[in-house]
């Protein structure tokens, strides 16, 4: 039981929602005290018959009392009774409302306070039905459904947890967004819809014989006028209160109904056959990767592929997407500290968007990203709640080590999991370590996930790594923030520093000394809440980087990209091997680097890469194979193994593709040896790994032929908009869903 349970509940409006809210807080805790007003006075006394409540009565009497206040009424209503509960509720009570429109409340001028203002945060559960009142609710309506809360700059990261945990109690997954973007999502996924089904039955019952028409309607008639029967006040009041978004879908509907009804007009078969294909793929995409489970999406969306023509060169000015690695710290870091931290640049991929869905399923409010900016209401270092489920990690390694770190040291048990290519990678190598501090981590297998994590107290030990993992390394300082004593790790070579870095930001005390290569913390400080802009990612960067690099004619600036010393090796071996790159506008973000790079051709020149590079570019090198691959002579790797645990084993995976398009590749157990030559063309398997598939999208730039890569879904997990912008400086790539 937590202490929220203690509080008092008002629930103003008695009907489904509010009653489900009602009949839900008692089922999870029994003594829980429910109190409700409702202008229907025989839906107060049923739910005090059934013990659903435990004290009916007037606003002036209950509001007072209450610790949490729950405005379970009509959008437009809400306007209306907000400024008389303010003017009644205790100064530290929190006040909420369930409503499906959200930017009214602040467009409207209520009169309020400030004070009150801060106190209210807006949250919206995506459920309910067609049915309505008091006697339609039930006890689990909001298990394991949506819940959007739209928080505003005027909450404290405090007053939004409660509202948080509020939902939590239901059983409901808490979403975060602006009201704004909520207002507008959900015109065109829920207000729309019903607007049809009111309409659609509108049309019928002008019909003349509507009767019969009614009679014989049946299947999709009343799959699709089942909205119909939604009540009528609760309705006009959402239209009213959303008109604004809802007009502007509405003239897109419209729009497309028009065009429909020029095709049936003219009898054109094929548009409306092409229009109905289109529209069912999309569907049947959205249905098996939204609704369905896990391994049948990767069956799905692995089937999309790249095809690239040949030739062409690169020109523009471009900024790619947000880095990885600090946009998962950013969500890690801001969850565990006190306060508000706002994101911008955020990575919107699958990967990171993941680690987001892995700490709102902890009880952490995150609102977005929407267009790269998120905020996070940190809920303090000891405030992560246990999760309800295995946190599914999708495609990602750093996100997998890294939450080991900070769940070895939680008081609660966990499990992490992720998708296919993750379920093969070598996890003993902080889950060794992690035992080595006291954690309990069980393994699949050979150190694989799942990772089965049982929460203990941890004591700081001083780790030399066997290899240059920034993973590794960030996994043991996450532990270490609640670890008694010191963390000290020693990395042999340098790898990348952003936790430290970052932590640094949250006013974490840490001590880095570069060159003997250690860093260490004490566990047991507070991380305070801080603003990140997170630079451009260098590892997506590198893509355009050997693009330009490799083609005549090109002349690429990559604009803000981070250039962290233990991240550039990209960029120190390809002018190692010649490359014309300028830096400029070179500036510091939030502690992090950042430049905008300008490269254009220049003939290349292979290579033997130093080993000290390897942590710096350990990402970067598929393409960097691609650059090898139109160099001059001979480029040779050693010292890489890591290459072979990645999101494939890329050593594999290169050598495969490279000789697939002609050129001379001799591989080894750590390296490769590439020798430049003339690129064919013909057809690649990228393995699920979206660096490969990138890789193979830019070597297209200089082949002889088209190059058709398979199993492409993945670039989604670094890169969403990678094809866009591929496209927007010239290389010619398309996308196939097979
Ligand atoms: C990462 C570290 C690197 C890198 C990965 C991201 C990080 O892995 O390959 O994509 O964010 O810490 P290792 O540190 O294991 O080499």
């Amino acid at each position: 039981m937590n202490e929220s349970s203690n509080k008092i509940v008002l629930i103003v409006g008695l009907g489904m929602i509010g009653g489900s809210i009602a009949r839900g807080l008692k089922k999870a805790v029994a003594h829980r005290k429910v109190v409700a007003c409702d202008q229907n006075a025989t839906a107060l006394a049923k739910a005090m018959q059934d013990k659903i409540i435990d004290a009916a009565g007037s606003v002036e009497e209950l509001c007072p009392q209450a610790d949490i206040i729950i405005l379970a009424v009509p959008a437009l209503s809400i306007c209306r009774i907000f400024p008389e509960i303010a003017a009644l509720m205790k100064n530290d009570a929190v006040i909420t409302d369930v409503a499906s429109v959200k930017s009214h409340l602040f467009s409207a001028d209520m009169g309020l306070a400030e004070e009150a203002m801060s106190r209210f945060v807006p949250a919206h559960p995506i459920a309910g039905s067609e049915q309505s009142g008091y006697a339609a609710s039930v006890d689990d309506l909001f298990q394991d459904r949506n819940v959007i809360v739209t928080p505003h700059v005027g909450n404290s990261s405090e007053v939004v947890a409660v509202v948080n945990n509020l939902w939590r109690e239901l059983g409901a997954n808490v979403l975060g967004m602006s009201c704004y973007r909520h207002d507008e999502v959900l015109a065109a996924t829920s207000h729309l819809p019903h607007l049809l089904a009111y309409a659609i039955v509108d049309v019928l019952l002008k019909q003349e014989q509507s009767e019969d028409i009614f009679r014989y309607a049946a299947g999709g008639f009343a799959d699709f006028s089942r909205l119909a029967s939604s009540d009528a006040n609760m309705w006009s009041d959402i239209f009213v209160a959303n008109s604004t978004a809802v007009e502007k879908v509405l003239d897109d509907y419209i729009q497309s109904l028009l065009q429909f009804k020029k095709a049936i007009h003219k009898r054109d078969r094929d548009f409306l056959k092409e229009s109905f294909s289109h529209v069912k793929r999309v569907r049947d995409n959205f249905i098996s990767t939204h609704y369905e489970p896990k391994s049948s999406t990767e069956m799905t969306s692995s089937l999309r592929s790249f095809n690239v023509k040949p030739g062409g060169h690169v020109t523009g000015s471009i900024r790619v997407a947000g880095d990885k690695s600090i946009s998962h710290r950013s969500i890690i870091l801001g969850s565990i500290a006190n306060g508000i931290s706002r994101v911008s640049g955020f990575l919107e991929g699958e990967d990171a968007l993941n680690t987001v869905a892995a700490f709102r399923e902890m009880g952490v409010t995150i609102v977005g990203p929407e267009n790269g900016e998120l905020t996070i209401y940190g809920v303090g270092k000891d405030g992560l709640q246990q999760p309800r489920k295995p946190l599914y990690m999708g495609n990602s390694g750093t996100a997998m080590r890294l939450l080991a770190g900070l769940l070895a040291a939680q008081p609660f048990a966990s499990v992490l999991t992720g998708d296919k290519s993750l379920m093969e990678r070598p996890m003993n190598r902080v889950a060794v370590p992690l035992r080595e501090m006291g954690a309990v981590i069980e393994t699949a297998s050979s150190g694989r996930p799942p990772l089965k994590i049982t929460g203990t107290a941890l004591s700081g030990i001083r780790y030399q790594m066997p290899i240059a993992s920034a993973q590794v390394k960030s996994c043991l300082l996450l532990a270490g923030l609640y670890a008694s004593g010191d963390t000290e790790i020693i990395e042999p070579a340098s790898c990348r520093d952003h936790t430290e870095r970052m932590l640094q930001g949250f006013a974490y005390p840490i001590l880095c000394d570069a060159e003997k290569g250690l860093c260490k913390l004490q566990g047991g400080h507070d991380l305070q809440a801080c603003d990140i802009d997170v630079p451009a990612d260098i590892s997506s960067a590198a893509f355009f980087l050997v693009a330009a690099a490799i083609t005549p004619g090109s002349d690429l600036t990559l604009k803000h990209v981070g250039v962290n010393p233990t991240r550039i090796g990209v960029i120190n071996i390809l002018l190692a091997m010649g490359a014309d790159i300028e830096r400029s506008n070179e500036k510091l973000v939030g502690g992090e680097p950042v430049a905008d790079l300008r490269v254009r051709y220049r003939s290349l020149s292979g290579i033997k890469i130093d080993e000290d590079q390897i942590p710096l570019a350990i990402d970067e090198f598929p393409v960097l194979f691609v650059a090898a691959a139109c160099a001059r002579g001979e480029t040779l790797l050693r010292g890489a193994a890591e290459l072979r645990v990645k999101e494939s084993d890329r050593l594999e995976a290169m050598e495969k593709g490279l000789i697939q398009l002609g050129i001379a590749v001799e591989a080894f157990d750590d390296g490769i040896r590439i020798t430049g030559g003339q690129i064919g063309g013909g057809s690649i398997d990228s393995f699920g790994d979206h660096r490969i598939a990138m890789a193979f999208t830019v070597a297209a730039l200089r082949a002889r032929s088209n190059i058709h890569i398979a199993n492409c879904a993945n670039v989604a997990t670094s890169f969403p908009n990678f094809v866009e912008l591929a496209k927007s400086v010239g290389i010619q790539v398309s996308v196939a869903q097979t």
